[in-house]
């Protein structure tokens, strides 16, 4: 716990990813798969193993975009760099040890970057809930690139946000709205990125939790995690162990259904 708090503190980031808590969050990703690392690791596999599928097929080498590179758990990062010429890693917080295996490639650049747009809205104006633009604002390369990855960010978008309007007093049903608008935006601008026929847009994202409880009778329940909108993505679909029993609670066991793959040029139903 004291590490986590330090390697947060210690974290370069903006102030606002660190009000809202992303930095805190982000931290916690590491630890909880450094902890789970057996639990987690056939959903690596499976999320490297399909971007990469997803990478082959793109006809163009020049760019790609990786939005969410988090720990770069889920990027094949090496086998990306040396499939395109260049390599472009986003995030809202891009820790130390990935800038520093960027500069080991030597064609991986990384922009910290909010993909929403909504951060600096929320941290200047905490009890406003925020305008959501549609399309989010991606960074210029996006809408230029070969491939984009969005790596399983799609349903973490509205969670910092959503903690902190819960925390400023803003009413469910506004964060709710927001949630969905986000998640929604961030589809349209994976939308724009595959304008003109060029681009190839990849998406990884979980979309469906499941909490089972051995020490209940009756069966699993499941919660929608994007919030009633369906991405378009033609491609694998598995569960992901998130949390094993003890983890979440001594009898909980909580599991996320995970797509990843070519995202359609009509990007989501509802
Ligand atoms: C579940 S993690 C993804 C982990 C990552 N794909 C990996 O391989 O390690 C979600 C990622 O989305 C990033 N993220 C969340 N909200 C963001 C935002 N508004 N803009 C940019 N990145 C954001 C987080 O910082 C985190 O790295």
């Amino acid at each position: 716990m004291l590490l986590e708090w330090l390697e947060a503190r210690l974290m370069p980031a903006a102030p606002e990813a660190r009000r809202l808590g992303a930095v805190d969050e982000l931290v916690a990703v590491r630890a909880r798969a450094k902890r789970l690392s057996r639990a987690w690791s056939d959903h690596v596999a499976k999320a490297r193993e399909a971007v990469l599928r997803v990478a082959e097929k793109t006809p163009g080498r020049g760019l790609v975009v990786v939005l969410g590179s988090g720990w770069l758990l889920e990027v094949p990062l090496e086998a990306l760099a040396a499939r395109f010429d260049r390599v472009l890693l986003v995030d809202l917080v891009v820790p130390r040890a990935v800038r520093a295996q960027a500069r080991t490639l030597g064609n991986v650049d990384w922009r910290v970057w909010d993909v929403t747009g909504v951060h600096g809205a929320l941290a200047a104006h905490p009890k406003v809930a925020p305008a959501v633009a549609d399309p989010a604002p991606l960074p210029p390369e996006a809408l230029e690139a070969d491939l984009v990855v969005s790596s399983n960010m799609l349903s973490q978008l509205p969670m910092s946000p959503r903690i902190w309007m819960d925390r400023h007093g803003l009413p469910r049903a506004t964060q709710d709205a927001v949630a969905e608008a986000l998640i929604r935006a961030h589809l349209t601008a994976l939308g724009q990125c595959l304008g003109r026929g060029r681009g190839t847009v990849c998406l990884l994202s979980d979309f469906e939790r499941e909490e089972r409880d051995s020490a209940m009778t009756g069966g699993a329940v499941r919660y929608d995690l994007l919030h009633g909108v369906r991405p378009r993505v033609d491609g694998p679909r598995w569960w992901w162990s998130l949390a094993p029993e003890g983890e979440e609670g001594k009898t909980l066991s909580v599991r996320h259904k995970v797509l990843c793959g070519v995202l359609e040029t009509d990007p989501y139903s509802s």
